[in-house]
């Protein structure tokens, strides 16, 4: 599985993305197109559409790519256009929860996962 298909399916089903690679946070994450099971917070909930998740994932698979990385050429993070979509909509969508170039820095909210989101697919060989 790609890194992209991971931040997606993350998106999608976090606990189940994780299996029993359970963190401290599991079950904090909600899903992004599926509804909440909650009827007042279904009322509000937007889905997020697929194409935006497809560049979200594209931009956030980006941040863990270091100089020297074997891109592979299928992978639609080479996308330019893709990623700068998606750099808007994590910033827009993810935020509000996760820590990202010290946006949505709010430590009134309590411990936060932060990107880049692949360091725990690559087995937090990085920050
Ligand atoms: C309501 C708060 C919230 C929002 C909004 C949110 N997340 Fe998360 N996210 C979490 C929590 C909490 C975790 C940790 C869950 C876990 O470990 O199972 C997490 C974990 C993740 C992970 C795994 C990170 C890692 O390094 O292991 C990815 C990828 C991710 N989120 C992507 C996104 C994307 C993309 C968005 C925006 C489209 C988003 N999240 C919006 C709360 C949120």
């Amino acid at each position: 599985m790609g890194t992209e298909a991971w931040i997606l399916q993350m998106m999608h089903d976090p606990m189940a993305t994780r299996g029993s690679a359970r963190t401290p946070l599991a079950g904090q994450m909600p899903s992004m197109d599926v509804p909440p099971k909650d009827a007042t917070a279904a009322a509000t909930f937007k889905p997020m559409t697929e194409a935006d998740m497809k560049a979200a994932a594209a931009f956030l698979a980006s941040q863990g790519d270091e100089p020297g990385d074997a891109i592979p050429a299928s992978a639609p993070r080479r996308d330019e256009a893709l990623r700068s979509a998606g750099e808007k909509i994590v910033t827009e969508r993810c935020t509000t929860c996760h820590l990202f170039k010290g946006g949505g820095d709010d430590a009134s909210l309590g411990a936060r996962p932060s990107f880049p989101a692949t360091r725990v697919a690559r087995g937090c060989a990085r920050r």
